[in-house]
C-alpha cells in the first residue's frame, strides 16, 4: 500500500475511471502558478490606465490553468452581484482555435467571443429577448447570418460587452493573432485589439506562447498601454527551481491512485529533460502513464512505462529552444544590463572607456573611471554595516 498517498485510500476500491478522473482534476498550486495568478489578478484589479496585458509562457507551463483559476476567483468574488443581475458577466475567457486555413480570422474571433458571452445567459435562462430588444442587440442575427461582416460582428461584440458590463476579457492561445492574412501587419492586429479595448473599456488579456513576442516588442515600442507578465518554466540552472519542480513531481506522484509507490524522483533528471521544467507537460505525461497503469492493472509506474509515454528528445529540444529564446527576450540579464549601460554611457566596473557629453555637446572626461549605478563607494561602508545588510 502506498505510504505517502495524498489521495483518499478508498479510491483504490473504485472503478479505474474514478481513479483517472481524480488525478485528472488534481491541481498543484506551485509557486510560479501562484505568483503569475497573483500578478494577473493584481493587474486586472488595478490596471492603472493600461488596457492590454500579455501573459506569456512556454507550451504546457500552465497558462490555461492560470486563466481558469483567474476566471474562477473573479467570479467567486462577484457572485452575489452576478446573482442579482443575471446579465452581468464580469470576466470572460475564450480560446482562439488554430485557424483551419492557417490564417487568423477576425470573423471567427468575433463569433467565438459572442458565443462566450451568450452561453452563460442561455444556461441561466434569463430574459434574453427582453434584454436585447431593449438594447437593440442583434447577436442572434449576427451569429446566424452568413453575410455578416466583420464590422457588424464587431459592433455586436461591443454591445455585448456593454450590456454584460464585462470588465476583463481573457484571450487564450493569443499567439494565433500573429498568423495573419498576407498584407496585414502585426501593427494592424494590435491596433484592432486596442481599439476594441478602448471603445468598450474592457481589459484585454492576451495569453499565449512566446510566438506572441512580436506583439510584445511592438507594443513596447509604440505605447505604454500594454504590460507583460511572464509565466516561466522551472529552470535547471537554479537550485530553488529544481527543488520546487521535484517537489511538484513528488506531489503529483502522491496523488496518483496506485497501489504501490513508484518513487519517480529517482528519475528526476530524465523527467526534467523531457518536460523542460514545465508542470503541465509533466502532468499530461504522468496522466498518460497512470491511464495505462490503471488499464493494465500495474501497481506502480516503472521506468519503462515512463519512457514509453515521454515526449521525444527532438520535441523536448524544440520546446527548450523556443523557451530559452523567449526567456532571453523577456527576462533581465547581465548582458542586457551591460548593453543598456553602454547606451546610457554608464561605465562598467572593468574600467571600460566612457564618453560623457557636456551641455555644449562636447566629449568630456574620456577614460575617467566612473562609478557604477547602484554601487556604493567601497570605502563608505564599514565592515559591520555590510554584514548587517546581508
Ligand atoms: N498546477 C497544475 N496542477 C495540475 N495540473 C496542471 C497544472 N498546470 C497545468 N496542469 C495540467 O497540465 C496540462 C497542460 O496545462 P495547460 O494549462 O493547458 O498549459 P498551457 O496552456 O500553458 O499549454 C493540462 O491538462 C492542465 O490541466
Ligand atoms: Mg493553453
Amino acid at each position: 500500500m502506498t505510504k505517502n498517498s495524498g489521495f483518499p485510500i478508498c479510491l483504490l476500491e473504485q472503478p479505474i475511471e474514478n481513479r483517472a478522473k481524480y488525478f485528472h482534476e488534481f491541481t498543484v498550486a506551485h509557486p510560479l502558478l501562484v505568483k503569475s495568478t497573483k500578478q494577473v489578478l493584481d493587474t486586472i484589479k488595478n490596471p492603472e490606465g493600461y488596457s492590454i496585458f500579455m501573459v506569456i509562457g512556454p507550451t504546457g507551463v500552465g497558462k490555461t490553468t492560470l486563466r481558469k483559476k483567474v476566471e474562477k476567483i473573479v467570479i467567486q468574488e462577484m457572485l452575489s452581484e452576478m446573482e442579482n443581475d443575471k446579465s452581468f458577466i464580469p470576466i470572460v475567457g475564450m480560446e482562439i482555435v488554430s485557424p483551419d486555413s492557417g490564417k487568423f480570422s477576425w470573423i471567427d474571433y468575433y463569433k467565438r467571443a459572442l458565443q462566450e458571452l451568450n452561453e452563460p445567459m442561455i444556461d441561466k435562462k434569463i430574459d434574453y429577448d427582453q434584454l436585447f430588444l431593449k438594447s437593440n442587440f442583434k447577436s442572434k442575427y449576427a451569429l446566424t447570418s452568413k453575410k455578416t461582416t466583420a464590422m457588424e460582428l464587431r459592433k455586436s461584440l461591443e454591445s455585448a460587452f456593454h450590456y454584460r458590463r464585462t470588465v476583463t476579457f481573457l484571450i487564450d492561445e493569443a499567439q494565433h493573432f500573429t498568423k495573419m492574412a498576407s498584407g496585414r501587419r502585426y501593427q494592424d492586429q494590435l491596433d484592432t485589439i486596442k481599439s476594441l479595448s478602448n471603445m468598450t473599456n474592457v481589459i484585454h488579456v492576451l495569453i499565449g506562447t512566446y510566438e506572441l513576442l512580436p506583439f510584445v516588442n511592438l507594443s513596447g515600442q509604440l505605447s505604454r498601454r500594454t504590460i507583460d507578465i511572464h509565466f516561466p518554466r522551472y529552470k535547471a540552472d537554479s537550485n530553488d527551481d529544481l527543488y520546487i519542480f521535484n517537489s511538484v513531481l513528488k506531489t503529483f506522484e502522491s496523488h496518483m491512485p496506485l497501489e504501490k509507490e513508484s518513487n519517480l524522483i529517482k528519475y528526476w533528471d530524465f523527467i526534467y529533460e523531457r518536460t523542460i521544467g514545465c508542470v503541465g507537460i509533466l502532468k499530461n505525461w504522468l496522466e498518460r502513464c497512470l491511464n495505462e497503469a490503471l488499464h493494465e492493472g500495474y501497481k506502480s509506474i516503472d521506468f519503462e512505462l515512463l519512457k514509453k509515454h515521454s515526449l521525444s528528445l527532438s520535441k523536448a529540444e524544440k520546446m527548450a529552444i523556443e523557451a530559452i529564446e523567449g526567456e532571453s527576450t523577456l527576462e533581465d540579464n547581465e548582458e542586457k544590463k551591460i548593453n543598456l549601460h553602454k547606451i546610457l554611457g554608464i561605465n562598467s566596473s572593468n574600467g571600460e572607456k566612457t564618453t560623457n557629453i557636456d551641455k555644449c555637446g562636447k566629449s568630456v572626461g574620456k577614460n575617467k573611471k566612473k562609478h557604477n549605478v547602484g554601487q556604493r563607494k567601497p570605502m563608505r561602508d564599514e565592515v559591520g554595516q555590510l554584514e548587517k545588510a546581508k
